[in-house]
């Protein structure tokens, strides 16, 4: 038997409607063990948080109607940056605006920071309070499907100002005695004080659906009351209930079950794996002929400039970063040979030309008033950009540099972490000297070899 679900409009009542969707994702996973927040642990190869964005998508049409993604993520970096470039992907694949914020001390701390940043957002748009839906969703529910997504937004909009899904409870649940202990010794046993009737509960799950006005009257509120009272009401739906407003239950989903502890993850492993198997996954054509085979494109780059001569002083950029007190390189850009070996290696796979072809023949961007004068940072950006809308989704991008100088090992990690978010995908990079030999070894330039991993979003993508 299913919770009881409300009749709900099946159409959004007026254009004026937005949705909004906050993602907390800033928790340190200790429970899990892994050592690393757990957004950024993976399930089947891809970070938790990279899931819980594409179980969600195609967030903008025809699926959800997401105006707004806001995430939560942990304030330290590296773990910052990388889910911040996934949220910078996600952003540029779906079109829809991505807001990163710092998480605070608990789960409803880090809710209400992002709640703050739909409510700026909403000022910012001229956006109604009373007809914004603002979904807060867990990461650690990577395998949401989007129709219960789709069911709370629904009920939201049908007139309930808060709304969660929810599935039945197979266990039978007893209330024991808290000062009792779970343990192996019967001196210490819990007591089972009585039996819950079953039929009446409901394990419930997210996105869970608010009308900002409403979350904004709940922030007030849990201001209002002592911490140890604040901290008793761990999601909002919980505040709904102390200030007497109605909670609407919706159907939830057994997939969208939440990782918690080691043996969730392989729970939702086996789901994935279930997942992939069914006729409708990606990879295989709706009419149910057999999936079309998708073969990766490889493309390759290359990249010189001299150093300058040393009457021109200059600064030194390369990779991304600023190199202090190292001789820069000739040319009209800022000579970062590493980002625009990238560029190439993107292009080159794509099957789309090269530098010349897309900012002028001389990288200068004469073709392009504004790529005039860019970074190779700000070029990678472009450069990925554009192959994505050739119909491309980026694997990986590998880059060596060949020179005695600047010395990369104590600032390839940064490095690298700049170049992957340019790119919204994993850039390596190793560097290397030449014995001396050639003008790489002489000191006279630097030379960067890329390659990149292009996936067809479809079996035959437009190539020029
Ligand atoms: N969360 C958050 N900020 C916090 C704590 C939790 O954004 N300070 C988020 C988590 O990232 C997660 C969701 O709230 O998506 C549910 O929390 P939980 O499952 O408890 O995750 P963790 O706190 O990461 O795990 P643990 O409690 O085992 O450390
Ligand atoms: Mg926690």
């Amino acid at each position: 038997m299913g919770p009881q679900v409300a009749p709900a409009e099946t159409k959004r009542p007026d254009a004026e409607q937005h949705r909004a969707l906050v993602i907390v994702a800033a928790g340190s996973g200790q429970r899990l063990g892994h050592g690393i927040p757990k957004a950024l642990v993976e399930l089947g190869g891809r970070p938790l948080l990279a899931h819980a964005l594409d179980s969600l998508g195609p967030l903008r049409a025809p699926g959800l109607g997401i105006d707004l993604v806001v995430l939560v993520l942990p304030g330290l970096p590296p773990a910052r940056e990388r889910l911040a470039a996934l949220g910078a992907e996600h952003a540029r694949r779906a079109s829809i605006p991505v807001i990163v914020r710092d998480g605070g001390p608990s789960r409803p701390a880090s809710v209400a920071r992002g709640v703050d940043a739909v409510a700026e957002q909403a000022r910012h748009h001229g956006w109604d309070e009373r007809s914004l839906t603002v979904l807060v969703h867990d990461a650690a529910r990577p395998l949401t499907p989007a129709d219960v997504a789709e069911r709370v937004a629904r009920q939201v909009e049908a007139g309930s100002v808060a709304v969660v899904p929810a599935v039945p409870v197979t266990d039978t649940i007893k209330r024991v005695d808290p000062a009792g202990r779970l343990g192996h010794h019967s001196e210490q046993a819990e007591q089972v004080r009585e039996t819950l009737p079953r039929a009446e509960l409901r394990a419930v799950q997210t996105p869970q659906g608010f009308t900002l006005e409403f979350l904004l009257r709940a922030f007030a509120h849990l201001g209002e009351l002592k911490a140890e009272e604040a901290e008793a009401l761990t999601d909002e739906a919980m505040v709904a209930e102390a200030l007497g407003v109605d909670v609407a239950v919706v159907s939830g989903d057994a997939r969208a079950l939440k990782i918690t502890t080691p043996a969730d993850l392989l729970a939702a492993e086996a789901l994935l794996a279930e997942r992939g198997s069914e006729p409708s996954s990606p990879g295989t054509d709706p009419a149910g002929r057999p999936p079309a085979v998708v073969v990766p494109r490889v493309g390759i780059g290359h990249d010189v400039h001299a150093v300058a001569s040393a009457g021109e002083p200059r600064e030194l950029w390369l990779a991304g970063l600023h190199w202090p007190g190292e001789q820069g390189l000739t040319g009209h850009s800022d000579g970062d040979a590493v980002a625009h070996a990238a560029c190439d290696a993107l292009f080159s796979a794509a099957g789309v030309g090269d530098l010349g072809v897309h900012f002028g023949a001389d990288t200068l961007g004469t073709d392009r008033e504004d790529m005039e004068g860019a970074s190779g940072v700000r070029l990678l950006e472009e450069a990925a950009r554009i192959v994505r809308e050739a119909g491309f989704e980026i694997g990986s991008i590998s880059v060596q540099f060949v020179a005695r100088r600047p010395k990369f090992g104590p600032r390839r990690e940064e490095a690298q972490r700049v170049l992957s978010a340019a790119a919204g995908a994993p850039v390596a990079l190793s560097a290397t000297t030449s014995d001396g030999l050639g003008f790489t070894g002489r000191g006279e330039g630097v030379l960067a070899t890329a390659t990149a991993v292009l996936i067809p979003q479809s079996p035959s993508p437009a190539v020029s």
